[in-house]
């Protein structure tokens, strides 16, 4: 199994839409029996919260239902994920922060990410920008963030893992 987890700063935003576009994108791929992925976040105040009103209604209206509640990074998920992608920089920090403080030393840099990184248009930019307190154009922009980051981030694991694609051109079963 390849683990992923998105973190963000709340976890009702950015890492929850993250996790819902990449599990449809792992799905449509037929990846979903080798790669799974969660979200937390690195502050504890939305705790078993849905993803935030706005946040789901941009979701849905992309034909994706967000279901997961909000939880804190724990010391285990340094365990338990072989890939961590961060929202932004300061999350970045404090997960290398924590890391540190869990096992005494940083995550690899094979552990560790900055999502937008992956964004084939991030320009100077490597954040997703924090949509919490912006208007409802910083929730679509979020979302097309992470859709774009998604499909390169995916493809970066199936060249790296050597993972086979089922395509529909594939000959299926004859019967
Ligand atoms: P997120 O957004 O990190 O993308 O989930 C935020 C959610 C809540 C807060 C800040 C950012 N907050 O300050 O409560």
């Amino acid at each position: 199994m390849i683990n992923v987890l998105f973190v963000c700063l709340g976890n009702i935003c950015r890492s929850p839409i993250a996790e819902g576009v990449f599990k449809e994108l792992v799905k449509e791929k037929q990846l979903d029996n080798i790669i799974q992925c969660d979200s937390a976040g690195t502050a504890a105040y939305h705790v078993g919260s849905l993803a935030d009103k706005r946040m789901r209604k941009v979701a849905l209206a992309n034909g994706i239902t967000l279901t997961h509640q909000s939880r804190q990074l724990s010391y285990a998920d340094f365990d338990s994920y072989n890939y961590i992608v961060a929202m932004d920089q300061s999350n970045h920090d404090n997960i290398r922060k924590e890391s540190f403080r869990a096992n005494g030393s940083y995550l690899p840099e094979h552990q560790l990410y900055l999502y937008r990184m992956f964004d084939p248009q991030r320009g100077t930019s490597i954040t997703v920008p924090d949509p919490y307190y912006e208007e409802n154009s910083a929730f679509e922009e979020v979302y097309q963030i992470v859709s774009r980051s998604g499909i390169a981030f995916l493809n970066f694991l199936i060249e790296k893992h050597n993972l086979t694609v089922k395509t529909s051109e594939s000959p299926g079963n004859l019967f």
